[in-house]
C-alpha cells in the first residue's frame, strides 16, 4: 500500500511539472510586484518540445566570417554545426522570397551603382533577374579587410528555395565560376540550378525564418508546402546522419519568427502546430517593461507561440536589455523558452547563454565553442575548405 502511495505522489509531482521548461531557473529571481502570467496549452507544450536545448542559430548565417545571407554564409554555417539557418525574407516584384535583411540593399549590394536611379531600393521593386545581377559581397571586404576574400566579389542574392537546399546539403551548381542557370521554354527564371554539395560535411539544420512584412506569410506557408518543409502537410524525409545535426528532419525543422504579432498569428493560421518565436523589441514597448513582458507573454500563451525572442545588452549592438535574470524566469514560467539575439562575443555567452535555451549568433563557433561542440580554430579552415 505504501509503494502504491509513492507511486502515484511520483506521478503527481511528475504532471505537476509538465508545464515548467527543460530548462529550470531563477526560481528565486526578483520581480517588482509580480502579476502571474499565463501558460503554454498542453498542445503549445507539445510543439516546444520538438525543440532542442542550447541550439545555436546562425544569424543571417553569419555576418561576421561571411556577407551576409549569402550562399558562403549558409554553407559554412551548415558545415560548422549550427542547428538553424537563421534568414529574414522580403518579396521580389514576380512574387519569389528571397534572403535580405534591410528594407532597402544600400548598405549590402551594389544597387545604387546599377541602378543609380531609384532611390530606395527594395527587393519589392525588381524581379529576381534583376536582382540576380547585383552584387551582395564585395561590400563585405570594403567594411572588413581583415576578413575579406576575393571569392565574396560578386555574390548573388539567395532565394528562400536556395537556403531550404543549403540546409539539405546542396549548393547552387556552376560552371567556371558562374551560376548555372533554370530555363524554362528559352527563358531564364532568375533561379539557378542546384547539386549535391561535394564539400558538404553531413550536418542537415532547420531554418528560422522572420518575415520582415505581414503580406508575405502567406507565400512563406505556400513554399514551405512545396518544399515540403511544413511538418503538418505531407513533409520529406531527409536523411540524417549519425553524430551530426539532424534537425532537417526532426517536427522543428523549421521555425517561425516575427516582430509583428499580425505576422505571428498569421502564421499560426495558416500553419498551425509549427514553432513560433515573437521577437522584442524594447523601443517598441512603450509603458512599464514589466507590464509590457507580461502582455507579450500572454499574447504568445494565447496563440501558441512557444519561443520568446529577447534582445541582450552590450557590445557591439548595444540593444536595450530584455533578457535579464526575472524577465527570463517570467517567460520560463509561462512555459515558453528564450533564444536571445545576437550573440557576438564570448562575453555575450559567458553573460547569457547558460540561462537562456539557444542563441540567435553572428558568430556560430563561439556557440559551439561555448557548448563544447566543436574547437573554435576550426572557423576559417572550414570557409578554406568550402573554396572561399
Ligand atoms: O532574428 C533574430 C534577431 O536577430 C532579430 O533581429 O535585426 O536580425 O531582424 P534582426
Amino acid at each position: 500500500m505504501k509503494n502504491v502511495f509513492v507511486i502515484i505522489l511520483a506521478l503527481f509531482l511528475f504532471v505537476s511539472c509538465d508545464t515548467t521548461n527543460k530548462k529550470v531557473i531563477n526560481s528565486n529571481f526578483q520581480i517588482p510586484n509580480a502579476t502571474l502570467t499565463k501558460e503554454l496549452l498542453p498542445q503549445a507544450l507539445k510543439i516546444r518540445d520538438f525543440l532542442s536545448e542550447d541550439i545555436v542559430i546562425a544569424h543571417r548565417g553569419s555576418t561576421y566570417w561571411t556577407p551576409e545571407e549569402t550562399e558562403p554564409a549558409y554553407r559554412w554555417a551548415r558545415n560548422i554545426g549550427a542547428d538553424y539557418l537563421e534568414l529574414d525574407l522580403q518579396m521580389t516584384k514576380d512574387s519569389i522570397l528571397v534572403a535580405m535583411h534591410d528594407d532597402d540593399m544600400l548598405r549590402t549590394s551594389n544597387v545604387k551603382d546599377v541602378f543609380p536611379n531609384i532611390e530606395k531600393p527594395t527587393t519589392n521593386n525588381f524581379t529576381l533577374k534583376e536582382l540576380r545581377s547585383l552584387d551582395f559581397g564585395s561590400w563585405f571586404n570594403v567594411e572588413n579587410p581583415d576578413r575579406a576574400r576575393k571569392s565574396f566579389e560578386g555574390l548573388k542574392i539567395l532565394t528562400f528555395y536556395d537556403v531550404v537546399m543549403i540546409a539539405e546539403g546542396y549548393r547552387i551548381k556552376r560552371e567556371n565560376g558562374e551560376p548555372i542557370k533554370e530555363i524554362i521554354k528559352g527563358n531564364w527564371t532568375g533561379k539557378y540550378i542546384h547539386e549535391k554539395d561535394p564539400l558538404d560535411n553531413n550536418n542537415r539544420p532547420g531554418i528560422y525564418a522572420e518575415t520582415k512584412t505581414e503580406h508575405i506569410v502567406r507565400l512563406l506557408a505556400k513554399e514551405l508546402t512545396k518544399y515540403k518543409w511544413l511538418i503538418t502537410d505531407n513533409p520529406k524525409s531527409i536523411k540524417t546522419y549519425k553524430e551530426k545535426v539532424n534537425i532537417a528532419n526532426t517536427d522543428a525543422r523549421f521555425i517561425f519568427q516575427s516582430f509583428y504579432k499580425s505576422s505571428v498569428t498569421e502564421f499560426e493560421r495558416l500553419a498551425p502546430n509549427v514553432p513560433k518565436c515573437l521577437l522584442l523589441w524594447r523601443p517598441d514597448m512603450k509603458g512599464n517593461i514589466k507590464s509590457e513582458l507580461i502582455n507579450n507573454i500572454n499574447f504568445c500563451v494565447d496563440n501558441n507561440v512557444e519561443i520568446m525572442g529577447t534582445s541582450i545588452s552590450g557590445a557591439p549592438n548595444n540593444y536595450d536589455e530584455l533578457t535579464a535574470d526575472w524577465m527570463v524566469g517570467l517567460i520560463h514560467d509561462s512555459g515558453m523558452i528564450v533564444h536571445p539575439y545576437t550573440f557576438d562575443t564570448n562575453i555575450d555567452y559567458n553573460n547569457y547563454a547558460n540561462k537562456v535555451d539557444g542563441v540567435f549568433t553572428n558568430r556560430a563557433d563561439l556557440g559551439l565553442n561555448f557548448f563544447n561542440r566543436m574547437k573554435i580554430n576550426d572557423s576559417e579552415k572550414i570557409l578554406n575548405e568550402l573554396g572561399y
